[in-house]
């Protein structure tokens, strides 16, 4: 008999719905397993792009729009799937990521800019998570979680200062998520994608920073992972395949972190040694 995952019947609450991204492609792989999707996003027409997939698929994707940045419209969002489907199994917590003028140099890096990362790269996660396992204990029902990190939360690179940070965060902030919550039978896992070409990056400008960061002979070669990839981890994550995996942190990279990456920054002068 082949092994197949099987999510019928149960309710994900998905934040993110980029059809070109990773979310995109989770919310399509977890239609497929029968899976019902709750998206997250902050715009109408990126939901219904998405969902035009899914439902294209015969899946079922339901959309919300709210600002995952503000608590004030994050609050009501696991009461609401709650409240409609009576039930959540899942949460996936994809949105994230860092704005073009945000690379640049750390000392340049305002307060309001490294509070704006940390709050899209971790604090949305912590609640959204927060509020899943509170209900899911409350009901007596068991439920996965499976949170987006980086490559960059266990390797420095130009420029991801703050985003490394809020990276590290949500693996940490995982792991306690798994030891505590473990005895309510709720699973957590971190997945950490490295190089993925999903339309947020390829569209993303360059900055004169992030070119120089980029460029040179030295810069090391870009291995991508596709979105589906990342999103075949996520599914598998959620399932019972999965039962024996919490609080880990899982890299899907093609082996992107594996490398030795300190030639990265040829722009920088080696002050101690200028020869080198
Ligand atoms: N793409 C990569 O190379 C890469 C590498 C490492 C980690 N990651 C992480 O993977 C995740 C997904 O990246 P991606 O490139 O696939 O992105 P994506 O294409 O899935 O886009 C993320 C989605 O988040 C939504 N979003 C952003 N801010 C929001 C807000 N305030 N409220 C509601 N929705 C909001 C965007 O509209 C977008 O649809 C991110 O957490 C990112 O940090 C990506």
């Amino acid at each position: 008999m082949a092994i197949c995952i099987d999510l019928e019947g149960r309710v994900v609450l998905l934040c993110g719905a980029a059809r070109g991204g990773i979310s995109g492609a989770t919310a399509r792989r977890l239609a497929a397993t029968g899976a019902t999707v709750v998206a997250v996003d902050q715009a109408q027409e990126i939901l219904d792009l998405t969902i035009a997939d899914v439902e294209a698929a015969g899946g079922r994707c339901h959309g919300v729009v709210a600002n995952l940045m503000d608590a004030a419209q994050t609050d009501p969002l696991v009461a609401t799937v709650v409240g409609r489907f009576g039930r959540l199994d899942g949460v996936v917590n994809v949105a994230g990521g860092t704005k073009a003028e945000e690379w640049i140099p750390l000392e340049q890096t305002s307060t309001e800019m490294f509070r704006d990362t940390l709050n899209l790269n971790l604090e949305y996660v912590f609640r959204i998570c927060r509020d899943a396992a509170a209900s899911m204990i409350r009901r007596d029902a068991p439920g996965s979680i499976v949170n987006v990190g980086s490559v960059s939360s266990i390797a420095a690179a130009p420029f991801h200062g703050p985003y490394g940070a809020a990276k590290s965060g949500i693996a940490a902030l995982t792991r306690t998520m798994a030891f505590e919550w473990g005895k309510y039978g709720i699973r957590a896992n971190t997945v950490q994608p490295g190089a993925v070409a999903t339309d947020r990056v390829m569209n993303r400008p360059s900055t004169p920073h992030a070119g120089a960061a980029l460029a040179g002979a030295n810069a090391p070669s870009i291995v991508w992972t596709t979105p589906d990839e990342l999103a075949n981890t996520i599914v598998f994550l959620l399932s019972d395949l999965a039962s024996g995996i919490s609080g880990q942190t899982i890299s899907v990279d093609s082996a992107l972190s594996t490398k030795f990456c300190a030639g990265s920054r040829p722009f920088e002068i080696n002050k101690r040694n200028p020869q080198v």
